[in-house]
């Protein structure tokens, strides 16, 4: 086992006894409030914010794996929407990235717009969609999220879904740690700060960062896993204000390399082309690359590479140089220039990693041959409210599932954005 489980557990129980006897001292500006600034700070939180520290506190019906860890929600994934789902929020705000069953009524869709998506839109169901195809079950029982009813393994993989949770894909203790030589190891001196963002420090000697959002590298393994992850955590780059509408201006992650290969870790058959669409770092787009740029709608192709991108079909660029991808990662339209021939696609060209509007967590429908509707001559979203194949969706939740980027931007006979890269219209 790669974890060393004996000093984590000795550690544990050091401070625990710590705890008892200074009568709480650590715990002061942490809580399950989501009030936090920072809190892992790209490595491991407070072991407060997570573990419960006086043994008689705990609360919940806490499932074996719950009180095994001495975990504060019912299960792991329970512990992490303590603090990343909030009741009552009016938009997209901060880390959140669930939104409250019941603040979903019919009609109306979740509020996170995070580039890895609300999980809410699990609890969306429609006609032709039930939410469980909407991404990601994720097991956490406090929130009513429970685990796949078709699926028993990652398709293509042996990742058992009764065990699909947070930590089944980010370390919850951040222990993967970028180096300043660019390496990521699981040893050496503590991480300093997050290393997600355009803002984020760069890593020195003392001071390395942590890997892209937490996400376990090679030699992971999460609870459920019969094996270690053998990919590393991929590189990419969040602008640091990610959480928004795409109403006015796009949110550009700068996908670096190692997407594929890291969802890879579970879906082990797919990064052969037989099994899904090809995807990873060596399916570059070569000559497909001049389609993206020069498409920006059905019967459009006057576009320009300097400002095609479009975040509902984002590449790889090919590289894992930070500086690069720091510079690319904007939520203001400063950067929106489309791939080379050397770009690659990747499972998140289409899919979204969390959870999305539409059906196996796509990021755009491809179950609709016009994706857009008209009324009264304007370019708009269908939806039950408006006319076209609406997929019993009302046009504020086809939006949403959009991004809220407006309808105009697209033809009024808009096709499917496979048409980004195969223009066939
Ligand atoms: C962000 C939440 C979080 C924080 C912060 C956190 N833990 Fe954990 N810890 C977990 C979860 C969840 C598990 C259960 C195993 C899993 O799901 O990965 C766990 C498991 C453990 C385990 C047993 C399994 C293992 O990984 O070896 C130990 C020991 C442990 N934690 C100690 C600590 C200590 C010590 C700290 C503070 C330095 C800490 N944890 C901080 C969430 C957290
Ligand atoms: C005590 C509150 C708290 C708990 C519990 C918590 N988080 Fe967080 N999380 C935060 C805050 C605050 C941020 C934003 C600031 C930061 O990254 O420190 C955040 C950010 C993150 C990020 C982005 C970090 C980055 O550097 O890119 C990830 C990923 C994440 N959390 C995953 C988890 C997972 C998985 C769990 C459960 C094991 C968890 N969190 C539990 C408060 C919490
Ligand atoms: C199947 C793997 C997987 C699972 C399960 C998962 N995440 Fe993530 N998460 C990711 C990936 C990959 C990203 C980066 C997405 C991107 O940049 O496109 C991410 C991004 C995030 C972020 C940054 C905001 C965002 O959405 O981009 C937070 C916070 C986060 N995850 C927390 C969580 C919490 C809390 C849970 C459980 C409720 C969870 N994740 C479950 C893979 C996962
Ligand atoms: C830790 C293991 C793990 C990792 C890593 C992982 N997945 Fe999955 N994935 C699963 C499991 C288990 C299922 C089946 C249960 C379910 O549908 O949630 C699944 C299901 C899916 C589905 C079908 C969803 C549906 O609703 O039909 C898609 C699409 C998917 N994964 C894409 C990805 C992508 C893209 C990545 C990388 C960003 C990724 N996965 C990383 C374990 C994983
Ligand atoms: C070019 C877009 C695209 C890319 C890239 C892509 N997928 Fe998919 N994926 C789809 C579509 C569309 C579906 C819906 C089912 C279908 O038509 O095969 C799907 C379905 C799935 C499913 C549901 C089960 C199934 O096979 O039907 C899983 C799991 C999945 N993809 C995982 C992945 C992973 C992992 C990667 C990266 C190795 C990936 N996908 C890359 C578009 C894509
Ligand atoms: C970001 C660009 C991009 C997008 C978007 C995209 N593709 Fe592709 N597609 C490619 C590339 C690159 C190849 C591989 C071409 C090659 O190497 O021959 C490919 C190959 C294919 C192939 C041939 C598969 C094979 O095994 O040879 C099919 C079919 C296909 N794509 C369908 C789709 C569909 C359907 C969608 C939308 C769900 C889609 N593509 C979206 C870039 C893209």
């Amino acid at each position: 086992m790669f974890r060393k489980k004996a000093t984590w557990l000795s550690a544990l129980f050091v401070w625990l006894m710590f705890a008892a006897g200074a009568g709480h001292a650590l715990g002061g500006d942490t809580g399950p409030t989501g009030q936090l600034q920072l809190f892992h700070n790209g490595g491991t939180g407070s072991c407060d914010g997570c573990h419960i520290i006086h043994p008689q506190g705990g609360i919940g019906n806490q499932t074996a794996a719950a009180s095994q860890y001495m975990l504060l929600g019912s299960d792991p994934g329970s512990t992490c929407l303590m603090c990343h789902q909030k009741a009552g929020l009016v938009g997209p705000t901060g880390y959140f990235i669930s939104t409250p069953a019941n603040e979903m009524p019919a009609g109306i869709p979740p509020k996170q717009l995070t580039p890895g998506g609300d999980f809410g839109w699990l609890n969306k169901n429609y006609p032709h969609d039930s939410g469980y195809t909407h991404g990601h079950d994720i097991v956490a029982a406090d929130y009513g999220y429970d685990p796949s009813p078709i699926y028993l393994y990652a398709p293509g993989g042996a990742f058992p879904s009764g065990s699909l949770t947070c930590t089944s894909c980010h370390d919850p203790h951040g222990t993967y740690r970028r180096n300043v030589d660019g390496t990521i190891t699981t040893e050496g001196p503590k991480i300093c700060a997050s290393g997600s963002y355009d803002t984020s420090a760069d890593p020195t000697t003392d001071c390395p960062v942590g890997v892209y959002r937490l996400l376990g590298g090679a030699g992971y393994q999460p609870d459920g896993a019969s094996k270690p992850f053998m990919a590393n955590s991929p590189a990419a780059v969040a602008p640091s204000v990610y959480n928004r509408s795409e109403s006015l201006t796009q949110t550009r992650v700068a996908y670096g390399s190692g997407m594929s290969e890291w969802c890879a870790n579970c879906h082990t058959s797919y990064l052969s082309p037989k099994q899904s669409h090809p995807a990873g770092d060596d399916v570059k787009l070569r000559n497909l690359a001049k389609n993206y740029n020069m498409y920006s709608g059905s019967g459009d192709d006057q576009g320009s590479e300097a400002a095609s991108f479009l975040s509902l079909v984002p590449f790889e660029e090919g590289t894992a140089d930070y500086a690069v991808l720091k510079s690319h990662a904007k939520n203001d339209d400063s950067y929106l220039r489309g791939p080379d021939g050397s770009a690659n696609v990747m499972c998140l060209t289409c899919h979204r990693a969390h959870a999305s509007g539409w059906i196996y967590g796509l990021r755009f429908t491809a179950s609709q041959t016009v994706i857009t509707a008209s009324q009264e001559g304007k370019t708009v979203w269908p939806g039950i409210d408006t006319t076209g194949d609406p997929l019993g969706r009302t046009s504020a939740e086809t939006s949403r599932a959009y991004y809220d980027m407006p309808a105009s931007k697209f033809s009024r006979f808009q096709h499917s954005l496979c048409n980004k890269c195969h223009i066939q219209d």
